[in-house]
């Protein structure tokens, strides 16, 4: 993202998980439906702290469940977390706390990007971590789902103040 699309003082959120394919691309799906709804603009992407999917959709099964839930995420492509993200976002968001300190150990000292968990943002739900449902089987992406709409709806409720 350059300085030029910053100006028009957007939020922007990083979403971050493992690989970029499950459940970042799922928050980023949940966000996107949920700002839309909302009719405020604001800077979405996701990200992964781990290389091994790059340039990849997101697994089927986070597709087939964002479709579900009325949202596609076919168009987006895996991509690994850049030292740029910490000047580029204002909020950066870890699906969990494994995730959160790979991204702490990468911080550069003058980032300007907040860095939380997802669910710090839901009230009672802090410091948890959202289930990676990669291993397990397809009814985890809705749980998954869940966990990131209510992420999404805590967003859009922050944005309007
Ligand atoms: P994600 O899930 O971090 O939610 O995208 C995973 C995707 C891939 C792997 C692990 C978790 N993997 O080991 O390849």
């Amino acid at each position: 993202m350059t300085d030029d699309m910053r100006e028009d003082r957007q939020v922007a959120i990083l979403f971050l998980c493992l690989g970029n394919i499950c459940r970042s691309p799922l928050a980023e799906g949940a966000a996107r439906a949920a700002f839309a709804e909302a009719g405020i603009a604001a800077h979405l992407d996701s990200a992964g702290t781990g290389d091994w999917h790059v340039g990849h959709p997101p697994d089927l099964r986070a597709q087939a469940e964002a479709r579900r839930r009325g949202a596609d995420i076919s168009d987006l492509r895996a991509r690994q977390l850049r030292r740029r993200d910490f000047f580029d976002f204002d909020l950066i968001l870890a699906a969990d706390e494994t995730n959160l300190a790979d991204a702490l150990a990468i911080r550069p000292a003058d980032a300007t990007a907040e860095l939380k968990l997802m669910l710090d943002l839901v009230p009672g739900r802090e410091g948890e971590s959202v289930t990676d449902p990669y291993y397990g089987t397809d009814d985890g992406f809705g749980a998954t789902w869940d966990d990131v709409a209510a992420v999404a709806a805590s967003l859009v409720a922050r944005s309007r103040g």
